[in-house]
């Protein structure tokens, strides 16, 4: 196993606070990591340390194999960054952006052209791409600075947070260029707050809090210490939602239904479960308007390894 990424011990300290508290990761080349975790974790400080824009007060991280601290030239060259927030310039149009970092990126002049295009086209920015930056929208700043990371197909990417504030499609565009990226063997690093994004992309997770990693595994592997999927049933009225949880708790022991109005939630410890869930509606006199199946939040996933939510981190927002 080729190692895109590898980190042990870890360590950035701010003052007397310690951002990022002896982090051991590894991420296989060609492989997705999802790290995961509430404002103040640690992850976007963890992602500027393996970015060499911040240097580590101790550990050592390697990418591809090139140490981040003394090898921190080579490191730069292997990889594409996209910051939590927007690195682009305004006063330039989006395709003079993406054309000088194609430039800066040593590209000739006629292949940045055609990469520019190409990427412009990808995020659905062809039509603005003569316009101003400063005159985009927030979704678009966005969309030109994951274009500008992906500029020169990095072989490793950083995005932190990528899809905050995109519109669904262009999160769609965004998932599947990674997914393309990673089919061609790129290594990705990403940060996110929701479990989709990481079931979506993540071979594995890390889940951070206060600096250190209180979870790792996969998607699945995680969700199930939350006691896994949970189907959401939903009914026209809370009567009918009130029936079919009976009917559920009935056919159905071991299993305890939650109602939400017109909503009922079944947790599905096992695959098998959710066929039987379907066959007790289906034998019910309940009209059901809709069926999903849902991953517990980070939020969910959260408050069972901390036993807090991930909004109380006092000790962080007093900084
Ligand atoms: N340059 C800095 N100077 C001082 N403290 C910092 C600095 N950068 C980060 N910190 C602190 O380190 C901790 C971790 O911050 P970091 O930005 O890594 O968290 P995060 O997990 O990315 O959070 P978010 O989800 O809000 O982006 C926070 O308490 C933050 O205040
Ligand atoms: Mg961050």
């Amino acid at each position: 196993m080729t190692s895109g990424i590898q980190v042990e011990g870890l360590v950035k300290r701010y003052g007397d606070q310690t951002a990022v508290d002896c982090v051991d990761l590894t991420v296989p080349a060609g492989t997705v990591l999802g790290l995961l975790g509430p404002n103040g974790a640690g992850k976007t400080t963890t992602v500027r340390m393996l970015a060499t824009l911040v240097r580590p007060d101790a550990g050592r991280a390697t990418v591809l194999g090139y140490d981040v601290v003394a090898q921190a030239q080579q490191v730069r060259r292997l990889i594409g960054l996209t910051g939590q927030f927007a690195a682009v310039d305004a006063d330039l149009s989006g395709r003079d952006n993406l054309y000088l970092i194609g430039r800066l990126l040593d590209m000739p002049r006629r292949r940045a052209r055609e990469q520019v295009e190409q990427m412009l086209d990808r995020f659905g920015l062809a039509h603005a791409g003569g316009k101003l930056v400063r005159d985009y929208s927030g979704g678009m700043r966005r969309r030109l600075d994951l274009a500008a990371c992906l500029m020169g197909a990095p072989r490793v990417i950083y995005l932190d947070e990528p899809t905050t504030g995109l519109d669904p499609h262009s999160r769609n565009a965004l998932w599947a260029t990674v997914r393309e990226l990673v089919a061609d063997g790129s290594t990705v690093l990403l940060t996110t707050q929701y479990m989709e994004e990481a079931e979506a992309l993540a071979d594995s997770l890390v889940v951070m809090h206060q600096g250190g990693i209180i979870a790792s595994g996969t998607v699945a592997e995680l969700a199930g210490r939350v006691g896994g999927r949970t189907l959401h049933l939903t009914t026209v009225s809370p009567e009918q939602a009130d029936t079919l949880a009976t009917a559920l708790r009935v056919q159905l022991p071991g299993h305890e239904p939650d109602l939400d109005g017109e909503q009922v939630r079944l947790p599905l410890s096992r695959d098998e479960d959710l066929a039987a869930a379907l066959r007790v509606v289906a034998s019910s006199a309940v009209t059901v308007t809709a069926v999903d199946t849902r991953v517990p939040t980070l939020d969910e996933v959260f408050l069972t390894l901390t036993g807090a939510s991930t909004e109380v981190t006092p000790e962080r927002s007093q900084v």
